[in-house]
């Protein structure tokens, strides 16, 4: 039997404007240039699945949530990846996800709800190796042009969202100055990427 390395799970966190959904498919794109089939690139909420449905009819407006419900939708849809993200990594594969549950956290811990009950619904999850979290600051994500169409893209949410993400900082985030050219982010990136220690085995999200 061969022995080989397992895959490494990457997530980019930080707020709309920031840049990380252009740098999580960047670097998807790279590592599958250099070696194809080598990462995969997950973003959540992942609208093709059951739950992901739901979310998605609610951030267009289309149907109504309580917030509580809203939470436990975004963390199912989570669930509803959580074998396909183990078996790429068992299988060598890097799954680089554009989000995870610290937005979930963040996003419902903006909103008034109690932080225990919020972190409950992710607790089992593969843990990230690295959490990239992509600063930009207020003046370069102004000149990014303004939010979105859809819901909980408004400033005032956007700016509580900032800092309760700032409080879930953990020994595997790295901050990325966004502020710069894509192409100087983009190695920032790499660089962070290669530095990853693989060796120990993948574990799971613990209270
Ligand atoms: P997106 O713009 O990256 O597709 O994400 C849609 C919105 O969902 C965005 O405003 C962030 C929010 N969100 C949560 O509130 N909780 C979550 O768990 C996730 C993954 C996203
Ligand atoms: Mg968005």
């Amino acid at each position: 039997m061969t022995s080989q390395r397992r895959g490494v799970l990457i997530v980019f966190e930080g707020l709309d404007r920031s840049g990380k959904s252009t740098q999580a498919k960047r670097l998807a794109d790279f590592l599958n240039s250099q070696n194809e089939g080598s990462a995969v690139l997950q973003a959540f909420p992942e609208r093709s699945e059951p739950f992901g449905q739901v979310i998605d009819r609610y951030l267009r407006r289309e149907i109504d949530l309580s917030e509580r419900a809203l939470h436990l939708a975004f963390s199912a849809n989570r669930w509803e990846k959580e074998q396909m993200i183990r078996d790429k990594i068992e299988q060598g594969i890097d799954v680089i996800c554009d989000r995870y549950c610290y937005s979930g956290v963040a996003y419902s811990l903006a909103k008034g709800l109690d932080e225990n009950w919020v972190r409950q619904s992710d607790i089992g999850l593969p843990r990230p190796d690295v959490v990239l979290f992509f600063e930009v600051s207020p003046e370069v994500a102004r000149q990014r042009g303004g939010f979105g169409e859809e819901r909980l893209e408004t400033e005032t949410i956007q700016q509580k969202v900032a800092k309760k993400m700032e409080e879930l900082r953990a020994d595997n985030w790295k901050s990325v100055n966004a502020d710069g050219s894509y192409d100087d982010v983009e190695l920032a990136v790499r660089k962070i990427y290669s530095e990853i220690d693989r060796t120990a085995p993948l574990t799971s999200l613990e209270k």
